[in-house]
């Protein structure tokens, strides 16, 4: 048993508008939440903060001693958010304070548009911990590259020759439809672990606990904005926090994976699949058709709480060929056009206009004399959500 007080890191983002369209942060933005965040640091209600942006996410990295899901912790960053959109109406930015689903904080800002990712764990006598924000994509994009880390002996080494990794881990796996999780033992499960988490729209890895001892390795945002509000509002861009080294996989281990540019949902008007392209934070925005999907990875190292860093993970030599490729891939992606599976499926997008085609066509259908109608419609066409 360690006397040492827990430590809590919360990195919690919102989208409260961007610059020239849906694809950076404006700085002042960046500023007014930093101003918020100084405040609560020097009344010490957080130890250390760290304000950046992924794309058009503004994204709040804070540390403090107050637990997960803090209503203190929430509220101060739901302000910040506020101030952060009060200067993005000001500035007439785009889609100025979207995120932010309701005008009044209720105790949690999950559920309220905000994505969060937050973990407690008494810090080690050196912590190094990995902040990963991505934009133009969905939380279940974490489930191949978390796999990869924690479960996969050919990424990681660590499995197979480190006696402090060797048991494995455990993963809890969150069905975003019925709102329930399920936790599945890797390597024992991992065939089961696989079968649900290869359909990361809807089993999304949430976190990762060192089965040895319980101690928390990985959490992963898991709002889906589409899905909260009932209708298109925002994209559901995640963030992960995942511990490193001494115990847990190698910084390398962790990064690894991302070297393989995976196909993830979310580009272009949350409908279309991309490449997964790690960058630097100066490539943290998102062009090229509002992308491709990206992800910015920041190092940190925690002492007594403080954010020592962060240092710009993807901001390698050794990543060239991963962004070159993921170039490629969205190169051969975007020949597809408008067809499926660059498209995400009826029941996936975004956007759509297919109920509305389908009625404006339903008179002109002619049925064909001899063809079996199927019982169940091969093609759902009802959707999750509809932006107006
Ligand atoms: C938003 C996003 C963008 C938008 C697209 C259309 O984060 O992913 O691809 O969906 O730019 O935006 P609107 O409908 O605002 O013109
Ligand atoms: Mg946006
Ligand atoms: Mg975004």
């Amino acid at each position: 048993m360690s006397e040492k007080p827990k430590i809590t890191v919360s990195v919690i983002k919102a989208d409260i508008g961007s610059l020239a369209g849906h694809h950076v942060v404006h700085p002042d933005t960046i500023a007014a939440a930093t101003r918020i965040l100084a405040e609560e640091k020097s009344k010490g209600t957080i130890i250390d903060f760290y304000v950046t942006n992924a794309g058009d996410d503004l994204e709040l990295i804070m540390t403090h001693r107050e637990g997960v899901d803090s209503p203190k912790i929430h509220e101060l960053a739901w302000n910040a958010f506020k101030e952060a959109a009060k200067v993005a109406k000001e500035l007439g930015l785009y889609a100025a304070g979207q995120d932010l689903l309701s005008d009044a904080f209720s105790g949690n800002v999950r559920g309220l548009g905000p994505g969060v990712a937050e973990m407690e764990f008494v810090e080690r006598p050196a912590e190094p911990i990995v902040i990963f924000m991505a934009d133009k994509t969905e939380p279940g994009a974490f489930n191949l590259p978390v796999f990869r880390i924690f479960a996969d002996p050919f990424n990681t080494a660590g499995l197979v020759i480190d006696p402090k990794l060797h048991d494995g881990f455990k993963f809890e796996v969150f069905d975003v439809f019925e709102g329930q999780s399920v936790t599945l033992s890797a390597p024992e499960e991992m065939y089961d672990l696989l079968a649900i988490i290869g359909t990361p729209a809807r089993y999304i890895i949430r976190r990762v606990y060192r089965k040895k001892d319980n101690e928390i390795a990985a959490v992963v945002s898991v709002e889906r904005l589409n899905l909260m509000a009932g209708k298109y509002i925002g994209k559901d861009d995640p963030v992960a926090i995942i511990r490193a080294q001494s115990g847990f996989p190698a910084l390398g281990e962790v990064l690894e994976p991302f070297a393989f540019p995976h196909l993830v949902a979310g580009w272009m008007r949350g409908s279309h699949h991309g490449p997964l392209m790690p960058v630097p934070q100066r490539y943290a925005k998102c062009t090229r058709f509002d992308g491709p999907p990206r992800i910015l990875g920041l190092g940190f190292q925690i002492k007594n709480g403080r954010l020592v860093g962060p240092a710009d993970l993807f901001d390698d030599p050794a990543f060239d060929e991963t962004r070159r490729l993921a170039s490629r891939i969205a190169d051969y992606m975007r020949r597809h056009g408008p067809f499926m599976p660059h498209r995400l499926g009826p029941e996936e997008m975004e956007y759509t206009t297919l109920p509305a085609v389908l009625e404006k066509l339903k008179d002109r259908f002619v049925k064909v004399v001899g063809e079996p109608k199927t019982k169940k419609p091969i093609l759902e066409t009802k959707m999750l959500s509809h932006h107006e």
